[in-house]
């Protein structure tokens, strides 16, 4: 039996053998792109690219990429440990085109690797195609059609419509028709009694989707038209867990080598048996899927830097962790923090192809521990507190449902899920009601509607002049949006150059003025988004064609690279003081103050932070010169000690900031 680590290289060296580039997975948590909090597909981190924002340094790559569909338009959460298919984490394999190579190759090399590299038995595999879509006016996907026909009977190749076979990331963003691959895993008997074509897409656990070869070729805009862009790309994505279910003639990814090591540890802990039963009213063999699928989630989004929290991504980590704790705890017994331990196995599985789990195997099960044992610690009052609550017809009350949220810590899914198992409902609408008014008092939640852009120059790529000077000449408008914040509107620019630093790296965005033309505007903010630099204004010139100068705030920006430049002495005084692992973790940079946050396992002592604050005090002193590598190769950087950070992702070439060379050095 192939293992899941030979299937996983045999997929990259397959790509490697046709030119394609490996990069490593993107961080599962998403940090620079507002429309999107997790990674959910392999392309995310290749959206500037097919949207021709930025230049590709190599138009054929390949990888496996971590994976969570736990949020927004795609979210599989409460199907995980029903079956024997859907996970929050996933490891998607993947190889794309920027432009170079379209459909001919896809298809080709799609099949090659199945039927000759995997093997697969050529009479099992269906294809689909886009079968065109009257409200975006777009035609059936005849030529994917007429390539498939080269290696698959015509039966075997089904038309489905824009739901299975447009594929779309998000709202907004790269999209395009796509081919699924899909395989019949039913004995020969089943097969003859009835063909694979009727069971394609139709949910049947033996028919299967594993590969989406997606043909790039659209922006899909805010007002939901259809931008074609200037090239057209390959962007394909493959199951990785399902991939190695069939090639281990298996019918659950969970009895894969990747997760039967996990069930098999849970069950030695537990004293509790795995059946291999999807019966929902099996909750043992439910909870034993949930743990071994949730921890892979909760584990990476952490090493990624996603501390669980309150809000945002951080509630979404904290929610998948709450709810594997309440299922070890009803349904296995398991009445102590039990995820942590599962730490040091995923570390070592992982070690190779993820190692930044590895690397903070500690931290995270630090992390991890004192997250189960808060949530254990309200768990049982809660759950105590759920079976005295008032019932009538069957249906949970709105403030019974916010009390076990905001005093028992109950995500709303754990309240819902238990009251499904009890046969009860939730009045969701009474939950959102008592949640809107808890925000409502607590802070105005500013609403953000954002308009599409209108393009006023042909863009290239724009320069960032912002480390030699402040001042801008020669400028041109790329393009602008509206933005309404609160009600109110607010408008963005994109410029052809520009000295004005887009917030990122924790370091605030720049103000300043714009003159365009003989109009003067001022710069309130500067954001990053994905590659480009937004410039928030107040309001928008008369003339957008004419020529753009300006001045970034010196005065704020000097005070502000002060306060940064003390986030690396600092951080170098933690590693001396702490150790190694003291990492960052976060950075608030302003003209007036630094906020930075770093692992460690305990609450810095008073001495320690004493001696942190007299080695910062003498650096500071010894008024060290900084020195700047802008395009360093980043395997020099890492040589040369550079301080990495996991959960960043760093290109090839990188920055990197010396202070002193046996003191700090950080990208
Ligand atoms: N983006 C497509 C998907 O996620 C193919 O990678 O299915």
């Amino acid at each position: 039996m192939m293992t899941a680590q030979e299937i996983r290289a045999q997929f990259l060296d397959f790509f490697r053998s046709k030119q394609h580039k490996i990069v490593p997975s993107a961080p599962i948590v998403n940090k620079d792109d507002p429309t999107l909090m997790f990674t959910n597909a392999g392309m995310n981190q290749f959206k500037d690219l097919f949207l021709g924002n930025q230049v590709p340094d190599a138009r054929r790559i390949a990888d496996t990429q971590k994976c969570l569909r736990v949020s927004g338009k795609h979210n599989d959460l409460e199907e995980v440990g029903l079956d024997g298919t859907h996970h929050t984490m996933f490891e998607m394999l993947g190889n794309w085109s920027i432009g170079d190579y379209f459909k001919e190759e896809a298809i080709g090399w799609s099949w090659e690797l199945l039927t000759e590299v995997y093997k697969l038995p050529k009479d099992r595999i269906y294809a689909t195609v886009f079968g065109g879509d009257d409200a975006d006016g777009l035609p059936a996907d005849e030529e994917a059609k007429e390539i498939w026909k080269k290696y698959l009977p015509e039966d075997h190749i089904l038309y489905f419509d824009r739901k299975d076979n447009f594929w779309e990331m998000g709202e907004t963003g790269p999209c395009g028709p796509c081919s699924e691959i899909h395989i019949d895993m039913r004995s020969d008997e089943e097969r003859k009694s009835k063909s694979g074509a009727e069971l394609v897409n139709m949910d049947d656990p033996m028919v299967v989707e594993i590969w989406n070869n997606v043909f790039i070729q659209f922006n899909r805009k805010a007002d939901r038209s259809l931008e074609e862009l200037p090239e057209q790309h390959v962007d394909t994505g493959m199951g990785f867990e399902r991939l190695c279910m069939i090639l281990q003639g298996k019918t659950a990814t969970y009895d894969t080598d990747i997760f039967s090591p996990f069930i098999k540890y849970i069950e030695k802990q537990s004293g509790k048996t795995y059946t291999h039963s999807y019966d929902p009213k099996n909750k043992v063999d439910i909870a034993m899927r949930v743990v071994s699928d949730h921890i892979r989630a909760v584990a990476f989004a952490i090493a990624d830097g996603q501390i669980p929290g309150n809000t945002g991504a951080g509630y979404v980590i904290r929610r998948i962790l709450r709810r594997a704790v309440r299922y070890y705890y009803s349904f296995l017994d398991i009445k102590d923090p039990f995820l942590h331990t599962l730490i040091p196995m995923l570390s070592d599985e992982f070690a190779q192809v993820f190692p930044e789990l590895d690397l903070q195997r500690e931290q995270v099960a630090k992390v991890i521990e004192g997250e189960e044992i808060a949530f254990l610690n309200t768990l049982e009052n809660g759950l105590r507190r759920f079976e005295s609550l008032s019932v009538e017809d069957n249906q949970i009350k709105g403030a019974d449902a916010f009390e076990l949220y905001d005093t028992y810590g109950f995500p709303i899914d754990l309240t819902r899920l238990i009251a499904t198992e009890k046969g009860y409902t939730v009045d969701d609408k009474g939950f959102e009601a008592a949640l809107a008014e808890q925000k409502a008092r607590s802070r105005a939640d500013a609403q953000k509607e954002v308009g599409d852009w209108q393009i006023i120059n042909d863009g290239e790529e724009v320069e960032f002049v912002g480390y030699d000077t402040l001042e801008l000449k020669d400028a041109k408008v790329l393009k602008y949006r509206t933005v309404k914040v609160k009600k109110k509107d607010q408008f963005q620019l994109v410029l052809s150059q520009t000295p004005f630093y887009g917030e990122s790296g924790g370091q605030v965005g720049d103000k300043g003025a714009l003159w365009i033309g003989e109009e003067k505007v001022s710069v309130i903010d500067t954001k990053k988004e994905n590659e480009l630099t937004v410039h928030i204004v107040n309001r928008l010139p008369a003339d957008m064609t004419a020529e753009v100068k300006g001045f970034v705030d010196a005065k704020t920006r000097h005070a502000t690279e002060n306060n940064h430049t003390a986030t690396h002495l600092m951080h170098a005084a933690l590693h001396q003081v702490l150790g190694g692992h003291a990492l960052q973790k976060g950075q608030n940079v302003d003209h007036k103050r630094l906020r930075f946050d770093f692992s460690h396992f305990q609450p810095v002592g008073a001495e320690e932070l004493q001696e942190i604050e007299e080695i910062v005090n003498q650096k500071v002193r010894e008024n060290i010169a900084l020195e700047e590598d802008r395009t360093m190769p980043i395997d020099e950087a890492k040589a040369a000690g550079a301080t990495m950070l996991f959960g960043e992702k760093y290109g090839d070439l990188v920055r990197m900031i010396t202070f002193d060379a046996n003191y700090s050095r950080e990208l």
